[in-house]
């Protein structure tokens, strides 16, 4: 089976889907699986590249990423072995001989439904959510409409789009005052933290507006988040091999490192954050997570994997914080440690998702 490895992005998760990649595949079975190892850099240029461990892991806190030397498209797998077509500076148009696509892309042009539309409009299967699903995981505002829309607690939140921030910040400013008194200001689209800001006091307009502002780096849509004070838990999801409901791991629980207001990027790839799997919690609560985790899949039409992250609040209620279609898989993600913690071994989960993607 050929699996085409699609690495790298133009998202700011850039690094982080390097090391997702490098960790895939130096875990694949590779008597099983011919991997075609392609990176996209960051400015869009699809390139065959190095699947070289060593060279897509973080080392002395170096984050790596794909690098566009030109050697690599002289590797021979253009029109001549109709593998790959592949042109400088350009999408491909087709994927050629492949049988199965792993986007192991995160934020957006990866894990929002672009190229799962390209990926479509190839012909090619890939693993994971489709089109539809990855958009609207990918918009923290829709996934919240369409997770409320069946019944799963989610947190208080305002919507800060282009437009109102343009004409009416004042306004806006003031729904975020009357929100809670810590919030999370976050770009509406986007991932592992980045551009997001932690503000203690609503109420501090100016706060609110340079956090509205550093957000709107990333996207032109913000969402502010109502802080949920408790604890941050997740679950694997994955689609099941018999058309039933989906499988669904024990949560793990998230030790943010000390020294950090929240689980920023930081926290999560660069320090000694941890997990406890399964998550010590009581069992009715366990059971609610799971059962939520699953439901959330559903309600997002979901494909292949997702990961469900909640808040245990302290006041007992159990809210998704969000679900992403394409979770991190680096040796310090959670996804592949809950997988692990049930018995499915990395490898084998990566078998899964191939499998799962050509049935
Ligand atoms: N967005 C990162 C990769 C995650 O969800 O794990
Ligand atoms: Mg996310």
């Amino acid at each position: 089976t050929r699996v085409a490895v699609v690495f790298g992005g133009s998202s700011s998760e850039h690094e982080i889907s390097c090391v997702t990649a490098g960790s895939v595949m130096s875990a694949i079975d590779t008597d099983r699986y011919e991997v075609v190892p392609i990176g996209i850099t960051r400015d869009g240029n699809w390139v065959l590249t190095s699947d070289d461990p060593r060279r897509l892991a973080i080392t002395d806190g170096e984050l790596p990423a794909v690098e566009h030397t030109g050697e690599e498209l002289a590797l021979p797998f253009d029109s001549t072995s109709g593998l790959l077509v592949v042109e400088p500076g350009a999408v491909p148009r087709r994927m050629g001989q492949v049988d199965v696509v792993l986007p192991l892309l995160h934020g957006p042009f990866g894990e929002d439904g672009t190229i799962q539309g390209l990926f479509e409009m190839m012909g090619a299967r890939y693993a994971g959510a489709g089109v539809f699903a990855s958009a609207a995981a990918m918009d923290k505002v829709f996934m919240k409409a369409l997770l409320a829309e069946q019944g799963i607690p989610t947190g208080g939140y305002v919507a800060v789009t282009n437009r109102r921030w343009q004409r009416e910040r004042k306004r806006v400013l003031e729904d975020i005052a009357d929100l809670a008194t810590t919030v999370f200001v976050k770009p509406a689209r986007a991932g592992s933290s980045v551009g997001i800001t932690r503000v203690p006091d609503a109420a501090d307009t100016d706060a609110v507006a340079r956090a509205v502002e550093e957000a709107r780096a990333h996207d032109p849509k913000v969402i502010v988040e109502a802080a949920i004070p408790g604890r941050e838990v997740e679950c694997g999801v994955l689609e099941s091999r018999d058309g039933g409901p989906p499988d669904v791991s024990m949560p793990a629980e998230i030790h943010v490192a000390d020294g950090f207001d929240f689980y920023d990027f930081d926290a999560k790839y660069l320090s000694t954050s941890s997990l406890t799997i399964p998550a010590d919690l009581p069992a009715e609560v366990t059971e609610t997570l799971r059962r939520t985790a699953g439901k959330a899949f559903d309600a997002v039409d979901c494909e292949g994997l997702a990961r469900v992250d909640f808040f245990y609040g302290d006041d007992g209620g159990v809210y998704v914080n969000e679900v992403n279609t394409m979770p991190g898989f680096t040796p310090s993600s959670a996804f592949p440690q809950m997988w692990a913690n049930a018995g499915l071994e990395y490898p084998e989960l990566i078998d899964r998702l191939i499998s799962t993607a050509l049935n």
